[in-house]
């Protein structure tokens, strides 16, 4: 090693998934220098596998910026998804519900590779197995993030730091006692998510509501297909034998007109909680917080991600007009202007959700809500416009940039 390390810095990034590399990208672009701290290993963060929708608002953003090349080469953009229930599957086309905006599947872990390779092959400080232990002096002009590398403790001072170190990260401790309040729900179920190296068995993506719980076929590349099964909160891998999962499948997937699920090897498997957090208010001081540090959405409306990179674009907005000309108008407005689409993503990722999971203790009345709320979405136009345009991500007004 033997490199000097920085130890001021204009912004300190705690954490190098979406929202601190992308911050860190923006960043750089508009000559603001930021040091980026992560606690995992390079290999750990490139390889861990997330969701992978990408809605029309992130796509241009990677490619306007410049960190767009591979993901223009291998993402698979779709204009539909499918809802599927009682055997039957409808389309919901988002090119004609959604002034031709769609989606684009890549991989997070694949966004993230192009992200570091881009700040390292620029010679910018990306620091990995860099743990932060806490965040002081955020009431001051020199916040201070106290951080363990290479066996040492070392400070990085800053003007501002952005916490973006995700659910369980430190940073969001830094506020003071009663200065945020988070609001949540835990969902009485959880995902099992698997990678199978086999040809998906669908162009689109299937959401699937069946009387065994909720299902969802989606992929990664043309040899890659990404498939969940709704499981119970408290499950277990081992509960989850391949057979099992294969079976709970096809089951949940079937289709009447002999549509058929193809199965191959699985290489990866997860069980994630299913939950909806918010923390309010984003910022205390000089402390922003961004992404999965303050908000989380359960994965069926595909938006973490989405969020993350919405947020670090509206702060990256605030600290250039702040660095440049000294005006704090729009730093001042960066949580109430995040908060807007965190809430709107909070609703409509708690509606799909509600509409197509089996809920534990639903009973034959809400069951039937469930099935009007899914027949009413597939058969009127105007509900299947609201599902696509917040599938595709709603375009919210923002107050701009005087730079
Ligand atoms: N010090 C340094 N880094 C930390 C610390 C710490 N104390 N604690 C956590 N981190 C790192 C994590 O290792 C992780 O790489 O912060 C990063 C946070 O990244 P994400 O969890 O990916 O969160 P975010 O960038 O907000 O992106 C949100 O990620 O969780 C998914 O589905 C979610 O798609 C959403 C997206
Ligand atoms: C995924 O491909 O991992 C995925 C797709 C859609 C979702 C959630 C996850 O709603």
């Amino acid at each position: 090693m033997g490199e000097e390390l920085v130890s001021r810095t204009q912004v300190g990034i705690v954490g190098a998934g979406p929202a601190g590399l992308v911050l860190g990208h923006l960043l750089h672009r508009e000559g603001i220098d930021a040091v980026v701290l992560e606690s995992r290993s390079r290999d750990y963060v490139e390889r861990r596998v997330r969701a992978g929708v990408l809605e029309q608002g992130t796509v241009d953003l990677l490619i306007e910026t410049g960190v767009g090349e591979r993901l223009q080469r291998e993402g698979i953009v779709h204009h539909g998804i499918e809802l599927r229930f009682d055997g039957r599957g409808h389309r919901i086309p988002f090119d004609e519900l959604a002034d031709g905006r769609g989606i684009t599947i890549y991989g997070q872990q694949e966004v993230v590779k192009d992200l570091i390779a881009a700040r390292l092959d620029a010679g910018l400080p990306l620091l990995f197995e860099a743990e932060a232990l806490g965040v002081e002096g955020i009431d001051g002009d020199e916040p201070t993030i106290r951080y363990r590398y290479e066996g040492r403790e070392r400070e990085l001072r800053c003007d501002v730091v952005a916490g973006c170190d995700g659910y369980h990260g430190v940073s969001r401790e830094a506020a003071p006692a009663g200065a945020l309040t988070q609001y949540e729900r835990e969902y009485p179920f959880a995902w099992l998510g698997i990678l199978a190296e086999v040809a998906p068995s669908t162009e689109e993506l299937i959401y699937a509501y069946h009387e065994n719980g909720f299902s969802l076929h989606s992929l990664r590349s043309p040899s890659i297909s990404r498939l969940y099964v709704q499981c119970d909160a408290g499950d277990e891998l081992e509960q989850w034998p391949d057979e099992r999962i294969w079976q709970e499948l096809h089951t949940r997937l079937a289709r009447d007109d002999g549509w058929e699920l193809e199965e191959g090897p699985i290489v990866e498997r997860t069980i994630a909680p299913m939950r909806s957090i918010v923390t309010e208010p984003m910022q205390h001081g000089r402390l922003y917080l961004a992404g999965d540090a303050v908000h989380i959405v359960p994965a069926t409306g595909a938006k973490g991600l989405n969020l993350a990179v919405a947020d670090v674009r509206v702060l990256a907005g605030g600290l250039v007009d702040w660095f440049r000309s000294g005006n704090e108008r729009l730093l001042e407005l960066y949580s109430a202007t995040c908060l807007r689409r965190v809430w709107q993503t909070q609703n409509f990722s708690a509606w799909m959700t509600a509409m197509l999971h089996r809920y534990p203790d639903a009973d034959d009345y809400q069951l039937r809500l469930q099935r009007a709320q899914l027949d009413y979405v597939c058969r009127s136009r105007a509900a299947a416009a609201s599902l696509a345009e917040q599938y595709v991500g709603l375009e919210l007004a923002q107050t701009k940039s005087s730079v």
